[in-house]
């Protein structure tokens, strides 16, 4: 195994440019299954979970290429609607290949993902949703059958106790557009990574309106065809470097932050006293002065509001900015594991239900910390750029989920931080085998 060590207290400086959005790409990745003509997809990363879900779309019989660096060539022409267990539970995002195999092959039998650390993960309303447009939809031995045979265009309501459905918009889209009549979706999630997943849809012949909106209008079409698309910048990603700059009092320019991706997020960054120029539309250079800073409060909200992905790495940056911070988690309110961790490192959190109280103003110190999930990672391994010492960040595996090569990203930027074998930690820092 793996982990990551950092030496805190050197400034970030340059400039840094963003990969494909993971979130995107595994929608996209599924919607080639769509068409039996061959799909092009470009900028995609070089991420395990992106590698996963290649192997997925091979498990159901589809040709995937590497054409070159970040470019995928992948033609469906004949394909098989069973998903079992062992992928599912390798990578629960998987479920989006649910909307690509009902609107295909108008079924699919696909094992029914469970929770994760970051809390339960249901999928009750993709499967309303398919079961609004006539599919009729069956559960036995932690398996969902669906049959599409009957589907019509409908109206879904598609919001949940904690808003839209990102994934189960995504694949209400795919059976939608395949799907004979009209499907009118309400309350659809705005991600900018749905909205890529429509482009990329409509660029294979799909007829959908109201792209961006709460409100989409699928029109079904009988096939769809090949096609060529880029994959659009990770906000996430780009977020998570911009904190980067901003907690430790450097200067870093991120090609591919895409303004108004991140409009929340960047409005909480100024409000919190960091400096921010937008030097182009898809290019943001932001300088931090933690002297400077003030303390804010964050709800996350599905997009336009500020994204969960970004609350772990923001609270990071809180604990260290004097005065009190509230961050409340609307959409998974008990995502808070890293702050177990960060208490290690000196971070004053208390947690009252789905709000972190952040006493910020600490100063951290290095420690040996574990990594819970993927953001939680990042979040720890910002902490470490700016404690003082020595920080051994464990179960990095959950990073190299979504951020392509962090450390060496990180490393050209100025930061002190190595990739190592597990061995050479301090023993008694060393996690059980
Ligand atoms: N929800 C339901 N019922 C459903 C589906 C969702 O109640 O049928 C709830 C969820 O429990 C949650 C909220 O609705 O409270 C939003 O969940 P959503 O379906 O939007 O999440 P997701 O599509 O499963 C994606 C990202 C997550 C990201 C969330 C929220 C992918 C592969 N994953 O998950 O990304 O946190 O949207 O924006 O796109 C990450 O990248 O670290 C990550 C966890």
């Amino acid at each position: 195994m793996e982990v990551v060590r950092i030496i805190g207290g050197r400034s970030l400086a340059g400039t840094i440019s963003i990969s494909g959005a993971k979130n995107a790409c595994l929608p996209l990745l599924a919607a080639t299954l769509l068409t039996s003509e061959t799909c092009t997809l470009r900028n995609v990363p070089n991420l395990s979970d992106v590698r996963f879900m290649i192997e997925i779309l091979r498990h159901h019989g589809a040709q995937v290429v590497n054409d070159s660096p970040g470019t995928w060539k992948v033609t469906a022409a004949d394909i098989q609607p069973h998903t079992p267990y062992e992928l599912v539970r390798k990578m629960r995002a998987s479920i989006c290949l649910l909307g690509a195999l009902v609107g295909r092959l108008r079924m699919a039998d696909i094992a029914q993902p469970g929770g994760c650390v970051i809390g339960p993960r249901p999928i009750d309303l993709h499967l309303k949703g398919l079961t609004r447009l006539g599919c009729s939809v069956s559960h036995k031995n932690g398996y969902i059958t669906v049959d599409a045979t009957k589907a019509h265009g409908a109206y879904v309501f598609l919001g949940g106790r904690h808003g839209s459905t990102m994934t189960g918009t995504s694949n209400l889209i795919m059976a939608a557009v395949l799907t004979p009549g009209v499907t009118h979706i309400d309350s659809a999630a705005c991600e900018p990574e749905v909205v890529d997943l429509c482009r990329m849809l409509q660029a294979m012949g799909a007829r959908i309106d109201g792209t961006g909106s709460p409100r989409l209008v699928i029109t079904g079409v009988e096939k769809l065809h090949g096609c060529d698309h880029t994959v659009l910048p990770d906000r996430i990603e780009a977020g998570t470097y911009l904190l980067a700059a901003a907690i430790t009092d450097g200067e870093v320019t991120v090609n591919g932050a895409v303004n108004e991706h991140l409009g929340a997020f960047l409005d909480k960054l100024d409000e919190a006293g960091v400096s921010i120029d937008v030097i182009n539309p898809a290019s943001i250079r932001v300088r931090g002065d933690r002297s400077r800073c003030r303390p804010v409060d964050i709800i996350t909200l599905p997009h336009p509001g500020f994204a969960t992905d970004l609350q772990a790495q923001f609270s990071a940056m809180l604990t260290l900015i004097p005065g009190i911070s509230l961050i409340t988690e609307r959409i998974y309110p008990n995502r808070f594991m890293h702050v177990p961790e960060l208490q290690r490192m000196g971070a004053d959190i208390a947690i009252e239900g789905p709000t972190a109280i952040i006493k910020g103003g600490v100063r951290l110190s290095g420690a040996p910390v574990m990594a819970s999930d993927l953001r939680a990672s990042a979040a720890l391994i910002l902490a470490g750029l700016a404690a003082k010492g020595e920080t051994w960040v464990q179960r990095i595996y959950h990073l190299d989920r979504g951020y392509e090569q962090f450390d060496k990203r990180l490393a050209s930027l100025g930061a002190t931080i190595e990739r190592l074998d597990a061995s050479a930690m301090p023993g008694d820092y060393r996690e059980e085998e």
